[in-house]
Order: C-alpha cells, then structure tokens, then sequence
C-alpha cells in the first residue's frame, strides 16, 4: 500500500481570542506553504472564530473544523451548532466524541453515532476520538473500552462511508498532562483499532480510514510518535496555541511521509 500523508489537526478548545487566534492562523498557514504537498493540516477553532479563522488561512490548503456538532439537523436545541450550519460556513471537518464531551456533557456512545450520521450526512469529515481512563487502562481494559467507542460510534454507518473518517486515539490521561503515551503503546493501540475496522467492515474501505493519536504531543516528541507507521498523525491541542510549534509538527509529519514514501 502506498503510505498516506499524515494529517495534523489542532485543536484549540476554548482558547485564545479573535485577534490572537487570527495571528496563529496566519503564521501556521505560512509555515505551511513550503511543506502543503506532503502533510494536511486541519485546524479547529471555537465555533465564533470559524469565519475569520477561514480568512486567515486563505488558499494555504490547511482545512478548517469544528469542535462539535448537534446531533439534530435544526429546531429547538439552544445552543447547538448544526451540520449544515457550519457547512454554511466553509468547515470541511468536525471532531465528535471528544472526551471533554464524554465527560463533561456526559455524551454517550448513542449520541457520538447520531452526530457522526448527521455530519456525514451533511458532507462533513469526522475526526472521532476514542481513548480510555488511566484506571481503565491500569485494569487492563484499554482495547475492551476503544473498541466499545468504536463500534458506537459507527453503528449503522456503511462502509463507503469510512473515506470521510479519521479516527483520534486520545487517552484520556495523555490530554492536557504532559504525560504522552509512548510510541510503542499509542501504535498499539492503533493498531487494535486498525484491526477492529477491518473486523466491522473490510480491508478495502478501513484502509480509508487514518489513525491519528492526541494526547500530549509536542515538538520534541511528534518525530518519535510520526517513526510508527500505525501512527498517521496526530490530534494536537495545547502545542497547537504556539504556531511554532504547531509547525514543528507539521514539519515532522511532513518529514516521516517522506521517509515512508523512501
Ligand atoms: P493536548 O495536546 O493539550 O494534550 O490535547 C489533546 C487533545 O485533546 C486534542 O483533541
């Protein structure tokens, strides 16, 4: 199989300011340009800073996103954004299931699938995260607890439907504490996950699907992370506030595709 560019998304949550998040869109766009051709980028912003942020990064081929869709397509849902609002806007991306939703708007699995239908539905990309709790992992119920996510998450979906997914490892501990899982263990777990598509579906269309790990990533440790071939990129929050090392990443990616092509 041909290697695949990797894909880095950042993921800025609920950070920054207009002006500022402005600023890091234009400075990662430029430092993209001179590597577009071997890595994609997708950046994620808060929902009110959508429209500037795709000014910003103008034709310099990095994707926008969103955080989160409603699982409705409109109505009486204060506060939701629906799919085909933020298509309305221009974003080619969305990431659902993430475990700051998991945890602290209590989103279960049931919810994670209505939403990836309705944003595929949309023609919208899914970035799906999964990833378990330190203590689900100590219990040695890391790959039960991914591939319960999982097959949620992407209950009813068909298989053409994989070419607009990618699929976020985040475990939970590794989010926000410094605390990477080691290549060794995210490549793993990728590589369950890799296993559990071909299991629901078939070797064909998950071969559709790139696998990317969050969790911590940074500069220095992307290179090690990106020498797995399991890992096809990465989902990066808190580094991806600091567009150099946001670009650093992407250098990184941009750097181990090359090295897979040979
Ligand atoms: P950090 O990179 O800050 O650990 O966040 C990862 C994440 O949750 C990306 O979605």
């Amino acid at each position: 199989m041909h290697p695949r560019r990797l894909l880095i998304g950042g993921n800025w949550k609920m950070n920054g300011d207009l002006a500022g998040g402005v600023e890091l869109a234009e400075a990662v766009a430029a430092a993209f340009e001179p590597i577009r051709t071997n890595v994609d980028a997708v950046i994620f912003p808060p929902f009110p800073y959508l429209q500037s942020v795709a000014r910003a990064l103008g034709h310099s081929g990095i994707e926008l996103g969103a955080q989160d869709c409603s699982a409705k397509p409109n109505g009486a849902r204060t506060g939701e954004v629906s799919a085909s609002m933020l298509v309305d806007l221009g974003v080619q991306h969305v990431i659902i299931g993430h475990s700051e939703r998991r945890q602290f708007h209590h989103e279960t699995d049931r919810l994670v699938c209505e939403k990836v239908h309705v944003a595929m539905e949309n023609g919208l990309k899914v970035m799906l995260c999964v990833g378990e709790t330190w203590e689900e992992r100590s219990a040695g119920r890391a790959v039960e607890v991914v591939q319960k996510q999982l097959r949620g998450a992407l209950e009813g979906l068909q298989g053409d439907r994989l070419a607009a997914l990618t699929v976020a490892y985040e475990p939970v501990w590794a989010i926000g504490t410094g605390k990477s899982a080691t290549p060794k263990d995210a490549a793993e777990a990728h590589e369950a996950i890799r296993r559990d598509l071909e299991h629901l579906y078939d070797r064909s269309s998950s071969a559709a699907v790139r696998i990317l790990y969050g969790g911590s990533v940074n500069a220095a440790n992307a290179p090690s992370l990106f020498a797995h071939l399991e890992i096809e990129g990465a989902l990066v929050g808190g580094a991806s506030l600091k567009g150099a090392d946001f670009a650093s990443i992407l250098g990184s990616a941009a750097t181990a595709f090359k090295g897979r092509r040979g």
